[in-house]
């Protein structure tokens, strides 16, 4: 795939002739009702464990309510970020007519709008996000201020990547709080083709990129998804549902989730990663241990 404007073009016009307004597309009033979800099953951290079945119906529900929280505020956090880098990548274009200007402008829009909608979520569930700690933040401004464009692109897109596995199996969960799945939904259709335009924007890169190069591009996409996954599992909120011991569960349920996020959310991750020729002899046993993911 090379960067080829009438891709482009199709996706800024698509962008403007359907617009999702999350104001529109999202059933803002309904309640929660009480047999409802707020996370699948699947990506609840503890689930599928012997220690999840210790926690009572009550504390199940809230610990999905938590995590759900903290991937949506991860999100907004992560696409403030990504809008600054935007911005920065913008004042570099002169022609604010060129395709690769106006698309920006319709991310910057959407992601707007996404950082919006999450934080209605948030509020729709009454739930308080745990903020990233110093590190988290350290690295954020970091890398916004360092960082050259392909490798903050690429850092981009392994959220997004992430974020879109997300949307794709909430938005399918018929057990999830109707909010929460069209918020996924209209996430999902949107980052489909930011996914897609940042792909082929990077294929400049990544096509002539050598053996050091794939490295880096291969490190900095397993940073990003360990940072993303750390914001997730936070020891706060087995204290805040009331475990005896939230230190141990914690530790078990982030142990736990390690695998659970390997086998369910990284698939499309390490495609990717794969095409580019990411994955050698100095990145594979990282990826393997770091993200537990099974390379051939
Ligand atoms: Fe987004
Ligand atoms: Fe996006």
């Amino acid at each position: 795939m090379h960067f080829d404007e009438e891709k482009i073009e199709r996706l800024i016009t698509i962008s403007k002739q359907k617009p999702l307004l999350p104001e529109e597309f999202i059933p803002w009033e309904l309640e929660p009702k009480e047999d409802e979800k707020f996370l699948s099953d699947c990506l609840v951290s503890l689930h599928g464990h012997p220690l999840f079945d210790t926690l009572s119906p009550d504390q199940k529900r809230e610990l999905g309510r938590h995590e759900m929280v903290q991937s949506m505020y991860s999100y907004a956090w992560t696409e403030g970020l990504a809008c600054l880098f935007f911005n920065k990548r913008l004042l570099t274009l002169t022609d604010n007519t060129s395709p690769e200007y106006r698309f920006l402008v319709r991310q910057l829009i959407e992601e707007f709008r996404h950082q919006d909608m999450f934080a209605s979520a948030v509020k729709a569930i009454a739930g308080k996000a745990i903020i990233p700690n110093w590190i988290h933040v350290w690295l954020a401004k970091i890398s916004i201020r360092y960082l050259p464009h392909d490798v903050m692109f690429m850092s981009v897109l392994a959220v997004e990547e992430v974020a879109d596995v997300y949307g794709k199996i909430v938005r399918k969960d018929e057990e999830v709080y109707p909010v929460l799945r069209k918020v996924s939904e209209l996430h999902h259709i949107e980052e489909g083709r930011h996914i897609f335009y940042t792909k082929m924007w990077l294929d400049k890169f990544t096509q002539k990129a050598g053996f050091i190069k794939r490295t880096i591009y291969s490190l900095i996409f397993l940073t990003n998804i360990v940072f993303l996954r750390s914001l997730y599992v936070r020891k706060e909120i087995f204290e805040r549902i009331g475990v005896d011991d939230p230190e141990y569960y914690y530790q078990i349920a982030r142990r736990h989730f390690k695998s659970k996020f390997a086998a369910e959310c990284l698939q499309g991750a390490i495609e990717y990663v794969k095409d580019f020729r990411g994955f050698n002899a100095l990145t594979r046993p990282l990826w393997r241990r770091i993200l537990g993911v099974k390379l051939a």
